[in-house]
Parts: C-alpha cells; structure tokens; sequence
C-alpha cells in the first residue's frame, strides 16, 4: 500500500541520519561474511544455475521501494533471490566461458576504489592512482616486449578495450577517409568488434569475415585488397598503425582478432 505523499514529506523533512561508524563497521562485517564463506566454500559449491524469466520476475520483481530496509536484509535477499542464479565464473572447474575470475585481493582492491571513486579524469585530481596507472601500462609493455614510446591505458574490460583500440586506430584517417573504412574480421572474433564497429558508425558492407588458418591466426594473411591476397609483411603501406594499438588491454584480447583488427583499419582504406 503506497504511503501517503504528506506523511512522506513529513519523514524527509529531517534528512535521514547517517550511518555511524559503528554501523558501517556492522554493514561491512556482514558483506565481507558472505563474500568470505562464498570464496571459502567456491569447490565445494555447484557451478550455478539459471532461472526463467518467469521464475525470477516472480521471485524480484517489486515495486520502486519507498523506505530502505535494514541491511541485513538486503544481503539475505542477495543471498536468496540474486545469487544462486548465475553461475560461479571464478569457481575451479568452471571453464565454458572467460569472463574475469575474480580474486579475493582484487575484490578488496574494487572496494577501495569503489570507495574513494578517484577521479583520474586529470592528473590534478588523481596524481597518486594516475601515477600507479603508469607502473602498471610500463610492467605491461615490458612484458609483452612493446617499446618505450607505446601508450595505452587500462580500460574497464575487454569490449571497451576493443571499442578503444579501433577508435586509436582510425584517428589518423582524415575525416573523409573514415567513411571509407574497411574492418576485416575473423570469423571466430569476440563479438564486442562488431559492437565497436557499430558505435564508430564503421558501414556493415565495411565489415568482412576473413576465414581463420590454423590455430585461429591467419587472420593477417588472409587480407585481400580487390583481388590480391597480401601477406602481413609484404602489404603495400607500411604499418604505421600498429603503434597506436599498443594498448595492453587490447593487446591482451590477441586471440579472437581484436589486436590485428586494429592494424588493418588503416592502410587498407
Ligand atoms: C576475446 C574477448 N574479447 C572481448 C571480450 C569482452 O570483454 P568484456 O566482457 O570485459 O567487455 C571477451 C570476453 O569474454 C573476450 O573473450
């Protein structure tokens, strides 16, 4: 039963208390508890299941709460209702897809960082979190074997990496170019390319599936340009791209294409 708008107004008339420390302490016992005895237990847990839309409209499906409710509450629900239903993508015999595992250090990193929310949009904001993004991108490129003058930044995860590195790519295209681009594919690429290419307004007639060789890497090879097939290294421009899709995170996505990809909007325009 929907509270009357007056009796509303009344309570928010004093704004409501915030919670002391005592409590914040309490709220995060009870969150890391869950999380603890949900890692704790992960090999012996099933890898999860699935619901129908049905079942799970039945069992969430509320109308916009006016009031909170006690915290504990909300965890239980979670507990109940939310996370039986999806599967344990960290757990050790869960390997269908690759989706990110996460580790219980990372968890509490995200907590300080959900927590602070730095704002790294300016080094004046964020010096410190701006500086460690440095550390990370160099330990990046000296593992991968990049050299001193590539760049890159870390992206929140591999579809933004991919959206990234094809924007990085096309920049040096003038404008007039850009509607001439062409992306060639594998066919066995994360779909997030054909998002990315999507969003960047690249024509879908510009986007070409080139089958894949052995081990899901012809890729490069197989790139034809009205009838000629040219090798990676004997293509007729040089490169240049390639020092502009030196982000680690994409880099990292090598296998389904998205790092060729990159390489190829360019010279073959
Ligand atoms: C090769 C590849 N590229 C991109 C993605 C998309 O990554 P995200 O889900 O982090 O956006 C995935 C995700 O599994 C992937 O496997």
């Amino acid at each position: 039963m929907p509270i009357p708008l007056d009796t509303l107004r009344s309570e928010l008339d004093l704004p409501l208390a915030h919670p002391d420390a005592a409590e914040l302490q309490r709220m995060g016992q009870e969150s890391l508890q869950w999380l603890i005895q949900h890692f704790a237990t992960l090999p012996e847990q099933s890898i999860g299941q699935t619901g129908s839309r049905h079942e799970l409209e039945a069992m969430l499906r509320e109308p916009l709460p006016e009031l909170g409710r006690a915290f504990i509450e909300v965890i239980r629900e979670f507990s109940e209702k939310v996370a039986p239903y999806s599967f344990r993508v960290n757990h050790p015999r869960f390997f269908a897809f690759i989706p990110s595992a996460p580790n219980y250090v990372s968890v509490l990193a995200e907590l300080l960082c959900a927590g602070t929310n730095f704002f790294a949009g300016v080094w004046l904001e964020a010096a410190g979190p701006t500086q460690v993004e440095l550390v990370v991108l160099d330990w990046f490129k000296e593992l991968l074997g990049y050299p001193p003058e590539a760049g890159g930044i870390l992206t929140g995860g591999g579809s933004e990496a991919n959206l990234t590195a094809l924007v990085v790519a096309r920049e040096p295209l003038a404008l007039e170019q850009r509607a001439r681009s062409v992306i060639y594919l594998t066919e066995q690429r994360h779909w997030s390319i054909d998002r990315a290419a999507r969003i960047m307004g690249l024509r879908a007639a510009g986007c070409n599936r080139r089958p894949c060789m052995r081990l899901y890497r012809g890729i490069a090879r197989t790139v034809s340009i009205p009838g000629r097939w040219w090798p990676m290294r004997a293509r007729p421009t040089p490169a240049p791209l390639i020092r502009w899709t030196r982000s680690p995170t994409s880099a990292a996505q090598s296998d389904s294409g998205c790092m060729w990809t990159p390489l190829m909007v360019g010279p073959l325009c």
